[in-house]
């Protein structure tokens, strides 16, 4: 058996409360079992999300005693700016705190009653900022991505005929968006194969819908084309990010 270790060491220790089984049974109940009705902690293995749970490492922390903090023209912001174009193509960045609070934005702009936003699967908080704005939320995942059991290579694409099946009974003026969550998260992680990326995008252009990409974990779906689709084997792993990204538009 191949033993695989971490490749980073651990500095610091935080204490967690060890409940029993019996305690556990206590908490699931009072919380009718809704993990978000849990208090965290009462979780000793907390499954719910990787989102802001993972360690940091000595160089992130160090970023923030080098971040520079000023109120304008911050060379953070240009360093931050400057990565998110080269691994993208796009041309404006605009940073937010975090996913929630743009989705916020975006949907508050674009979403509203009569609205659909169609998608492989919707986030959570995703799904929430465009019911919150009156608008509904679409999922079109593709048939392999609803049998979990069953293995298949890309669980999370969409399905490229439900779209245009969609696209033609709402009509695409009540569409703002298109939106692609890879990996597809709440699909089970499930990655978006390239040619479904393609499929999606060249939909969305005969139809003048622009094309979303909700990139939460671009990197490890870039690394399952690069394992899983004909002729990405070789092709490093920035290329393919680039080519999953929408083609960016003039800026005004
Ligand atoms: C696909 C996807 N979209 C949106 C979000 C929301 O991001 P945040 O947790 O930064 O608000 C997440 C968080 O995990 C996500 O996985």
């Amino acid at each position: 058996m191949q033993t695989i270790i971490e490749p980073f060491r651990i500095k610091s220790v935080e204490p967690i409360y060890f409940n029993t089984a019996a305690e556990r049974k206590i908490i699931l109940e009072k919380a009718f079992y809704n993990p978000f009705l849990i208090h965290s902690t009462d979780v000793l293995i907390d499954l719910l999300t990787d989102s802001g749970t993972s360690a940091m490492s000595s160089n992130q922390w160090a970023g923030i005693m080098q971040g520079d903090e000023s109120y304008a023209g911050s060379p953070s912001f240009f360093r931050f700016e400057k990565t998110i174009q080269d691994i993208t193509g796009m041309p404006l960045v605009i940073p937010t705190h975090q996913g929630r609070a743009a989705e916020k934005i975006l949907f508050s702009v674009l979403g509203g009653k009569g609205k659909y936003f169609v998608s492989n699967t919707l986030f959570d908080t995703t799904r929430a900022n465009i019911e919150f704005s009156g608008a509904e939320g679409i999922d079109l995942v593709c048939e392999a991505g609803k049998h979990p059991t069953v293995p298949a290579p890309f669980k999370g694409n969409m399905d490229v005929d439900a779209l245009k099946k969609f696209i033609a009974e709402k009509g695409s003026a009540n569409i703002p968006l298109c939106i692609l969550t890879v990996t597809n998260n709440s699909g089970g992680g499930q990655p978006v194969s390239m040619q479904n990326i393609k499929d999606i995008k060249k939909v969305c252009a005969a139809n003048n819908i622009p094309l979303f990409i909700d990139a939460c974990r671009f990197a490890e779906n870039a690394y399952f084309i690069k394992l899983r689709e004909a002729g990405y084997a070789g092709k490093p792993i920035p290329e393919i990010v680039k080519e999953l990204f929408p083609m960016p538009m003039a800026v005004p």
